[in-house]
């Protein structure tokens, strides 16, 4: 007998429909195709029928009939939220920098000094499997609490074959024993290890020879990833990592111009960079040029609001037709947070976005950023059946009520793993 749930009359449905094609851009990011007093069938963890209650019995008699029925009365229903830049896997918080910069120092100056990425780094790599599968665990289940549903998940706290892999797997062990869902990204090319910082070379040629054909090889990755960012890996070293992943079919994401203008934005443009990440500091050239070549800006707001540095210009970024997605990207450092409904309240508040521009980055243009719009990003017929139910009359006010969870339940595939 087919498992089904029915989710009915929901004040609103806010279906997404009609992105799955392609990266909504500008007013395609302002149509949400909202179903009032709306109801979802979900049949074998899929997306059966999405419309009024009466019709969806009608059409799908039997499958209604012995449905788990839930009553979404006052209610607003989306696509599951879809994070699609985070440093799920490593170990350890850094609050004491936190409390650094706070008195002054900054975020480049403490990474210099051997702190930042390498303080998580020596975490990281002290940190045995089921150590580091546990801590990524909790905050798995944290970002379900919340209503995300699918992660990116990116390594780069290793720095070395044997560390990156780990990381890698343990991604890999909660893709299959957790219900989330996880999409890998390589990102050995995160920093230039502590001593080997007058000598960068070794490092990049070992990223580009021999991690990035053994992680290939294992198929532990869909993406690779490089901060390109005066002090770490130049434009050049950048572009030879991203087309030495390019080879071994691995797709080109990039984290750029956060810190300074630094080419990032136009070199994702060159090498047909699925998304290029941050831009808090992207020229109006590299702008244009992303438009112009499909490039997804996957904005991390969080990460400004906690660096107290200025925002990504995410008007500009739409207004000019470049499809943005937003993100959490969770990380000890730059971002501690796993609350993609805090940055949703960011986007408007501090980027200027519509509430509307927020929801699609979280759900279809997530899902288009890490390659996944054919099966999620949207409640349509035959996607997974991933959807959050929020304890709120309208979407408006997910963006409105700051600093709070409206989550009121969660489905992943068709089960209730938040209820
Ligand atoms: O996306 N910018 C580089 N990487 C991360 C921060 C990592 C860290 O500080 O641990 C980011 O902000
Ligand atoms: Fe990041």
């Amino acid at each position: 007998m087919a498992s089904s749930l029915l989710i009915k009359n929901a004040s609103q449905v806010v279906t997404m429909a009609g992105k799955t094609e392609k990266p909504a851009r500008q007013n395609a990011m302002q149509q949400l195709n909202v179903i009032e007093n709306g109801s979802v069938l979900v049949v074998d963890g899929k997306i059966k029928g999405v419309g009024k209650l009466e019709e969806l019995k009608q059409r799908y008699k039997d499958d209604s009939a012995a449905a788990e029925v839930v009553d979404a009365t006052g209610k607003t229903v989306t696509p599951g939220l879809i994070d699609p830049h985070t440093h799920l896997v490593h170990a350890g918080t850094r609050e004491n920098e936190y409390a650094m910069r706070l008195k002054g120092q900054s975020y480049m100056e403490i990474m210099n000094a051997g702190g930042g990425i390498h303080a998580t780094t020596r975490a990281t790599r002290e940190a045995g499997f089921d150590q580091l599968h546990e801590e990524s665990k909790q905050r798995l289940d944290t970002f379900f609490q919340y209503g995300v549903t699918t992660v990116e998940a990116k390594s780069g706290y290793g720095l070395s074959l044997e560390h990156e892999l780990k990381q890698l797997e343990v991604a890999a062990k909660l893709n299959e024993d957790h219900a989330m869902d996880i999409v890998s990204t390589f990102m050995g090319a995160h920093a230039v290890p502590v001593d080997e910082k007058e000598n960068p070379e070794p490092f990049v040629s070992r990223v580009i020879e021999e991690m990035i054909p053994e992680v290939a090889r294992r198929k532990l990755a869909d993406f690779n990833d490089v901060f390109c960012e005066r002090g770490v890996f130049t434009p050049d070293q950048s572009r030879r990592i991203l087309e030495a992943g390019k080879a071994h079919g691995l797709v080109p994401k990039i984290h750029a111009d956060e810190i300074e203008p630094y080419g990032g934005a136009e070199l994702a443009a060159e090498v047909g960079a699925i998304s290029a990440d941050h831009l808090l500091k992207a020229s109006e050239e590299g702008i244009g040029k992303m438009a112009g070549n499909n490039v997804i800006g996957v904005l991390l707001p969080g990460t400004a609001f906690f660096l107290m540095a200025e925002y990504a210009n995410a008007r500009k970024m739409i207004d000019s037709g470049v499809p943005v997605a937003l993100s959490t990207d969770a990380n000890p450092g730059s971002s501690p947070t796993l609350s993609l409904q805090f940055i949703m309240n960011l986007g408007c508040l501090k980027m200027g976005m519509t509430p509307e521009e927020v929801l699609s980055a979280t759900t279809i243009n997530a899902a288009h950023a890490i390659n996944r719009a054919d099966t999620i990003g949207s409640l349509e017929v035959g996607k997974q059946a991933d959807i959050a139910i929020f304890d709120v009359p309208n979407y408006l006010m997910l963006s409105y009520n700051y600093g709070m969870n409206h989550i009121d339940g969660v489905v992943k595939r068709g089960q209730f793993v938040v209820a």
